[in-house]
């Protein structure tokens, strides 16, 4: 994502077809919109907010696919896990007083990630409870 891009913000056209999915993806997207308009004195205090609403998330996923037995849970929470070393890695930088790399995660890596993970793991996630009846 370049700097000329415009922020990510929520339509229909990012659901994946599952009602927590989609909630928790509508939550993500503007808590990282406010972050990233945040000036720098409230920066830290939303990334902690946005860290924990993340790590629910993802949680929240896990626990739907454990639910329905999606085949690929191993692969998807893998990835997860990726996430979640990244992101306490990033909240140890930030307590230490980087806010420029908080800035650039939140700017140029949560956005392109997240439209690539809910794109792939999370929309066969999604279709896979569908299959299921769920
Ligand atoms: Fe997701
Ligand atoms: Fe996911």
């Amino acid at each position: 994502m370049t700097m000329t891009e415009p922020a990510l913000a929520w339509d229909s056209s990012l659901e994946v077809g599952n009602a927590v999915i989609d909630r928790d993806h509508k939550e993500t997207v503007e808590l990282l919109a406010a972050l990233i308009d945040a000036p720098d004195t409230d920066f830290p205090t939303l990334f902690t907010g946005f860290a924990a609403h993340l790590r629910a998330h993802l949680a929240n996923e896990e626990a739907l696919m454990r639910e329905y037995g999606f085949p690929a849970y191993a692969i998807h929470r893998h990835e997860h896990e990726r996430v979640r070393t990244e992101l306490e890695g990033i909240e140890r930088r930030l307590a230490a007083g980087n806010l420029m790399l908080a800035r650039g995660y939140a700017t140029e890596i949560v956005p392109d990630w997240f439209l690539a993970h809910k794109d792939t793991m999370d929309a066969a996630t999604a279709a896979w409870i569908r299959q299921q009846g769920g």
